[in-house]
Parts: C-alpha cells; sequence; structure tokens
C-alpha cells in the first residue's frame, strides 16, 4: 500500500537540487496502487504531476498539489528469435541500469543511450537521444494510464508521433497519461552506430568493438563533459538545437564560417545551441547560484543553493542574447514546473 507524505522536501528527487516542497508525495509500485491513489485524488481539487527520476524538470516553485511517482519494476522478455528479443519494462527502472543489463545480456540498441540520468518510464515522453541513437529507434509500445478514466492504453511506436526530443505525450497528452511500462525490440546481432562526433575517436583505446566497449566510450565521453548532478545539479541539455532554414544557415555561415551544422529533410539543419551559446560568450559564467557550464554550454548549472527562478532568469538571458545575436529562438528542453 501507498503512503501519502505531507510538505515533502523535492530537493532528493530533482536532479537540478532545486530546494522545493510538494503539498504531497506518493511513490506506487504498480498499476493497482497507482489507479486506487488517482481515484481518491480526483476527488480532491488540487492538481496531480507525474514525477520520473526528476532529471529534465525544473521546479520554479512550490508544487501545491500531489505529486505521483511511478515506481513499477521488472525486466521482462516477451519475445525472442534467433535475432532479436523483445523486452518489457516498468516505469519505475532506472534507465542506465536497463541499459547495462540489455549490454550484459548482448541486446544492441540502447548502448549509445549509456548514463542518462533518469527513470525508465519517462524516456519516451522527450524521446532520450545520444551519440547518433534515439530511444524511438528501439520502443515498439508505451502502455500508460489515462488519468482521466484510469483506462489502460497501448501506444504503438507510431502512434507515439515520436521527434527529435518529442513526442504526443509532450504535446497532445500532456498531463493526460502516466506511462506504467515501455517495451523495447534489441538486436541480438547489433549493429554498430559509430558516426556521431568522437565516439569512433573515444573506441579507438578498446581492442575491439563490442557492446560493452560503446558503452564504456560513451560513459568516458559523457563523464568527460558532462556534470555528475549528485556533485553540480543539472538537467542535462537545457535548450534544445534548433532548427533552421539553408537559406538562413548560409547567411550565418557568412559572420561564422565555423558554424557547425547536421543536415536535415526539407532543406533544413539543425545547429548545435552549445556553439551557439558558446560563440555567444556564456561558456563557464556563473552568476551567483547558477551558471553556464564550463565544459558543455548547453548545460546550466546550480552551484548550490539555488533556486528554480535564478535558473529561469540564466535562461531567458541567454535566449535574449543568441535572439540578438544570431536571431534564433531557443527552446528549452527542460520542462519547467
Ligand atoms: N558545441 C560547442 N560548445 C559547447 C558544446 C557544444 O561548440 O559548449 C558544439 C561543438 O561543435 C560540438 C557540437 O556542438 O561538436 C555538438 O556537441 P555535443 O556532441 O556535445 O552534442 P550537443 O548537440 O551539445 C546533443 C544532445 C545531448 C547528447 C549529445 C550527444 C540535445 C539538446 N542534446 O548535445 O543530450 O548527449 O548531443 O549525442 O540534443 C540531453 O538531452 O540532456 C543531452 C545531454
Amino acid at each position: 500500500m501507498y503512503e501519502i507524505k505531507e510538505n515533502f522536501a523535492l530537493k532528493k528527487y530533482n536532479t537540478f537540487g532545486i530546494d522545493v516542497k510538494t503539498r504531497f508525495f506518493v511513490v506506487c509500485k504498480s498499476e493497482k496502487e497507482i489507479t486506487d491513489f488517482i481515484t481518491i485524488q480526483q476527488n480532491t481539487t488540487l492538481p496531480l504531476m507525474i514525477l520520473g527520476g526528476g532529471s529534465n524538470v525544473l521546479f520554479a516553485d512550490d508544487f501545491k498539489g500531489y505529486i505521483l511517482k511511478p515506481d513499477i519494476k521488472g525486466v521482462d522478455i516477451v519475445k525472442e528469435t534467433e535475432s532479436e528479443v523483445t523486452v518489457r519494462a516498468g516505469a519505475g527502472e532506472d534507465w542506465d541500469e536497463f541499459v547495462a543489463y540489455c549490454v550484459e545480456h548482448g541486446w544492441g540498441g540502447v548502448e549509445n543511450l549509456s548514463l542518462i540520468p533518469g527513470n525508465l518510464g519517462t524516456c519516451p515522453i522527450q524521446n532520450i537521444g545520444a551519440y547518433g541513437v534515439e530511444v524511438k529507434d528501439v520502443i515498439t509500445e508505451v502502455e500508460t494510464i489515462e488519468i482521466d478514466t484510469q483506462k489502460k492504453y497501448v501506444f504503438t511506436n507510431y502512434q507515439c508521433k515520436f521527434g527529435y526530443r518529442d513526442s504526443i505525450f509532450k504535446r497532445k497528452l500532456k498531463g493526460k497519461h502516466l506511462i506504467s511500462h515501455v517495451t523495447f525490440r534489441l538486436n541480438k546481432q547489433p549493429e554498430f552506430k559509430l558516426e556521431y562526433g568522437n565516439l569512433k575517436e573515444a573506441l579507438g583505446s578498446f581492442e575491439d568493438i563490442t557492446l560493452k566497449n560503446i558503452r564504456k566510450a560513451v560513459i568516458a565521453i559523457r563523464e568527460a563533459k558532462l556534470p555528475d548532478p549528485d556533485e553540480i545539479g543539472n538537467a542535462g541539455s537545457f535548450f534544445k538545437n534548433p532548427v533552421v532554414t539553408q537559406e538562413k544557415l548560409k547567411k550565418l555561415q557568412q559572420k561564422y564560417s565555423d558554424i557547425p551544422f547536421y543536415p536535415l529533410t526539407d532543406n533544413k539543419v539543425k545547429i548545435p545551441a552549445g556553439w551557439l551559446i558558446e560563440k555567444s560568450g556564456w561558456k563557464g559564467k556563473r552568476k551567483g547560484n547558477v551558471g553556464v557550464h564550463h565544459k558543455q554550454a548547453l548545460v546550466l548549472v546550480n552551484y548550490g543553493d539555488a533556486t528554480g527562478e535564478e535558473i529561469l532568469h540564466l535562461a531567458k538571458n541567454i535566449q535574449q542574447t543568441i535572439i540578438i545575436q544570431f536571431d534564433i529562438e531557443l527552446e528549452m528542453e527542460v520542462n519547467v514546473v
């Protein structure tokens, strides 16, 4: 049975380490506990928020309602062939422990997504991605509970409407469904994806290319660049990499011949926001309790006792600079509550 805690401190439940409170906090360990709890919560007037690993959220203030943390565990094989394995996992599993488990079993597909903080259940919401892989590449189904009706749903990959750091759960269904399980199709004869950035280079120091070594290399790159949230509060990339037209890129190239970009379809390109922020002089800057990480400009950090408002203020200043200097609007990647 779940326990409802009152005036609960959230500092340990968000990787930014913002010291806010929620009026009520509850951890549910099964679908039944979740539906039982929601039935009761719906008789109140207070709002409900679902919180995963807290690695992509910025609390600007105390939360004056109920926070529900789904903690459904379990990783089960639902289908296995010579070449593939289909695995269903509970939303409360830790994402990186799941990746380690897959790598350990020789199942390929998620190794490039090593060391991403957060819970497994939130991976489809923003379609987590790194080093040339997005989780949508391996998700077959997402199981949810609709909050208003407590009805269970199964979304196919197509129905999730995945995009770059995007899905139906961030748009039309935002706040309407709770993810209980995710099913993945993994490859027992994996094809390695090594084209992104310096991944191949980082693998150079290993004798051969295996899932385990790719995981080690990704971890090494991330540890070298990204701050550990246990040491310095942060939520990974704070902004999305902006997408602009080829014409816009050409204009920018006249002034900045070294601007990096990744070509997309539809005459569009993606520009690393980290480059824009670094070029504008913000990288490594600190203002009181908050700052821009000195090794990766896309990451905003809490040096100690920052409030959500301070982080937001910094983010807005950066957005303004980027508009003035490059005429590009940076969209926040984290959810502001
Ligand atoms: N760059 C700079 N300065 C910086 C940071 C980046 O100039 O301070 C430029 C460099 O040219 C570099 C390029 O940006 O080559 C790309 O940098 P990086 O490989 O670090 O990737 P990113 O575009 O900054 C994205 C994801 C990360 C993911 C990495 C690796 C987004 C918003 N971020 O960052 O995801 O780990 O690629 O695939 O797409 C996250 O979402 O929290 C996250 C960390």
